[in-house]
């Protein structure tokens, strides 16, 4: 009998990485998906602790589990990733119906895990990584590595783009950030390890890239006295038959060095485009966060970018209402918003995570009201800025990578006609949406812009007989 699997994913790409992983195991021992918790007999969740949000969704969903865990006990339950690794057995008393815990660095153990639980039910297992305090460093380190060789192209959004994963683990230690303390030391993978796993991601028949690390352009592996940086793996990656895009996220603006930028502007499979988080544009509160960067730094940063590499897209994170932030501290990252005008911004309310430097140090003193408010005046001027950055598209051939059909395509369960409304991304990471055949999905276009919203550029398809768009324009991106 098949045995069937759901698994939900929440938080960043490192997890849509990891619940690739993970199902490409499953699937090798006869397991098949389902969209129905009432049709699996084992169910995954995949969580993020990165916000109080984020885990509410997970103790929720978990909690809607405990009939059906009563009424059939041999379903299977499972709590991976960076919730499991925080919250460890606390899982167990909050939902004492869940069989398995297992950390971002165990997760190749699920197979055997699930065998062990059917062969004895009732039993609970936990399986993570060592805390990153009292044990050997090294062993700190193995305990948090990942597992990456199994890739299955029908796991991804698409099959002709993946991730991969370059880094593990953050050494940053943000004062409000958790993600250290889930994902372990920074530790750079191996090159050859990273163009083998390219190289078979090119031969399924992977077009774009995106390389994953917490702060991706810190990355660095030393071996034999040789170091290699991103700007070397770029390099390297550039020459494999069959790649057409490369990525990488989030990157850290200590990092962002003239090699990286010379880079992606001598590359020209690499994207323009660069998520550099600023977190806040006031001096006292970067402080406070320990970014390890000043103001002047990170506008300093930006006028090497905006020299090097003039067509380059940039955006960022924000954190509104951090502890201690006052009205002024908040003015100054709407005129950082201002003066750099970043193509977008994903902007959160601080949110205190239990075991980080700041919720030992500081008080969440922003009262919720104030921070909604200050995250409503960013998102508006956030949003104004991207409709205007928007605008000279209009009229413009821009190429796009077609990713698939679009919300509203997938809304309307538009399954049966080929001509439909699908979407695809330019080379600096903008989102087009257009009329077009199914067949030219997996395909780099050439598509005309004729309209704009701050999230959107609308275009058609240039073929030679479009009207209106003479002379030809030149491609932008
Ligand atoms: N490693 C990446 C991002 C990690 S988390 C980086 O350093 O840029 C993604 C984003 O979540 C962060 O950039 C930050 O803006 C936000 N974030 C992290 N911890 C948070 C917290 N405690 N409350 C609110 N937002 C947070
Ligand atoms: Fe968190 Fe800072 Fe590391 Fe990013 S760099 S993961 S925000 S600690
Ligand atoms: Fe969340 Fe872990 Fe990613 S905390 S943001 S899933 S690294």
């Amino acid at each position: 009998m098949t045995k069937k699997l759901y698994i939900e994913t929440v938080g960043c790409q490192m997890n849509m990485l990891d619940s690739e992983m993970v199902v490409a195991a499953l699937r090798r021992q006869g397991y098949e998906l389902t969209h129905s918790t009432d049709d699996a007999d084992t169910l995954l969740f995949n969580t993020c602790s990165v916000r109080q949000h984020a885990e509410d969704k997970t103790y929720s969903a978990l909690g809607r589990l405990r009939m059906a865990k009563q009424e059939n006990p041999q379903k299977v339950i499972g709590v991976m990733g960076c919730m499991a690794q925080k919250d460890q057995k606390t899982i167990f008393h909050r939902a004492p119906y869940v069989d398995l815990v297992v950390g971002p660095g165990q997760l190749h153990q699920i197979p055997e895990l699930i065998e062990q639980i059917r062969r004895q039910p009732g039993t609970q297992l936990t399986a993570l990584s060592l805390d990153r305090k009292g044990s050997n460093v090294d062993d700190i380190k193995r305990s948090h590595e990942t597992f990456d060789p199994l890739r299955d192209p029908t796991m991804r959004p698409t099959p002709f783009q993946a991730y991969l994963r370059i880094q593990i683990g953050c050494d940053k230690f943000c004062t409000y950030c958790i993600v250290p303390m889930t994902r372990g030391p920074e530790q750079g993978r191996p090159p050859a390890q990273i163009i083998d796993e390219a190289r078979v991601l090119a031969d399924q028949g992977c077009k774009e890239i995106t390389l994953l690390g917490q702060t991706v352009n810190s990355y660095r592996h030393e071996d034999g006295g040789k170091t290699t940086r991103l700007s070397d793996l770029l390099l390297s990656l550039h020459d494999i038959p069959g790649l057409e895009r490369l990525k990488f996220v989030t990157n850290y603006p200590k990092d962002m060095t003239d090699d990286l930028l010379q880079a992606i502007r001598d590359l020209p499979k690499v994207s323009h485009y660069l998520h550099v988080p600023a977190q806040s544009g006031s001096d006292d509160v970067l402080k406070r966060m320990k970014r390890g960067y000043t103001v002047g730094d990170y506008d300093e940063m930006m006028s090497r970018i905006r020299e090097t590499l003039p067509e380059v897209a940039v955006s960022s994170d924000f954190i509104v209402g951090f502890c201690g932030e006052t009205e002024e501290e908040f003015q100054l990252t709407v005129e950082m918003v201002e003066r750099h005008r970043f193509k977008n911004s994903f902007i959160f309310k601080y949110s205190e995570r239990p075991g980080t430097i700041a919720s030992k140090l500081r008080p969440d003193d922003v009262p919720e009201d104030v921070k909604k408010r200050r995250n409503n005046d960013l998102l508006a001027v956030q949003n104004r800025i991207s409709e205007e950055d928007n605008q000279p598209f209009l009229g413009r051939k821009v190429r796009i990578l077609v990713e698939g059909p679009s919300k509203l395509s997938v809304k309307q369960q538009n399954d049966s006609s080929d001509l439909l409304q699908l979407t695809g991304r330019t080379m600096c990471d903008r989102i087009v949406v257009f009329e077009g055949n199914r067949r030219l999905i997996g395909e780099l276009i050439d598509v005309a812009v004729v309209d704009y919203t701050p999230f959107t550029l609308f275009g058609s398809v240039v073929t030679n007989h479009v009207q209106g768009i003479e002379p030809p324009a030149p491609i932008l991106s």
